[in-house]
């Protein structure tokens, strides 16, 4: 198998910053609501557990596993859950827990499902943004780095399954400069 990780893009230190952050934005607004976090697995168990920690209001967590149907390289729009929900979040406030969004078309299609369940909100909090690579209108709420069109992998993000425990997020060797491998 080809591809390693290369040079680090954001290190351990960095992320664990910028998390706390985000995390006390979050507890700031949610503060007297119901707030459900709702983990995108695989991607997002990393961030979400270290995220999670960090917020300072109760809260609930959930996690959803979808696979995107088309190529491994386009991304189709097209989204099927592969794990559901266990929690009901009618009326409840959905932090959509994200690794990286990228095209945006996963995230798009996955809020308008869960808004058909009725919640009072739902709203996106992604470590990794990559803007250049959007191709729908998407509200990020919550942001944490945004990232140049690379494949990275780390803190979660894969290539192939490998590398999710890596501490930091690094770029994959070889790769750079050639967008999105899967
Ligand atoms: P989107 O629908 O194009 O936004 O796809 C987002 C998903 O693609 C993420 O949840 C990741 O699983 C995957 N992905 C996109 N870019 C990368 C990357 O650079 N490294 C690893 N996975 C990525
Ligand atoms: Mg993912």
């Amino acid at each position: 198998m080809k591809g390693k990780p290369g040079r680090v893009l954001i290190s351990a230190e960095e992320i664990g910053r910028r998390t706390e952050e985000l995390a006390r934005e979050i507890s700031e607004d949610y503060a007297g609501r119901d707030l459900v976090m709702v983990g995108v697995l695989k991607g997002a168990f990393v961030f979400l557990a270290d995220l999670a920690r960090r917020v300072r209001i109760p809260l609930e967590i959930d996690f959803v596993a979808v696979s995107s149907y088309g190529s491994d390289t386009e991304s189709s729009g097209v989204v099927r859950i592969m794990k559901d929900l266990d929690l009901d979040i009618a009326g409840k406030d959905v932090l959509l827990v994200e690794d990286i969004v990228d095209t945006g078309l996963t995230l798009k299609y996955l809020v308008g499902l869960l808004k058909e369940r009725g919640p009072a909100s739902v709203e996106i909090c992604a470590l990794l943004n990559k803007p250049e690579a959007r191709k729908v209108d998407l509200e990020v709420k919550y942001s944490g780095f945004d990232v140049p069109p690379l494949f990275v992998v780390g803190y979660g993000l894969d290539y192939a399954e490998r590398f999710r425990q890596l501490p930091y997020v690094g770029v994959l060797e070889d790769q750079e400069g050639s967008g999105r491998l899967s």
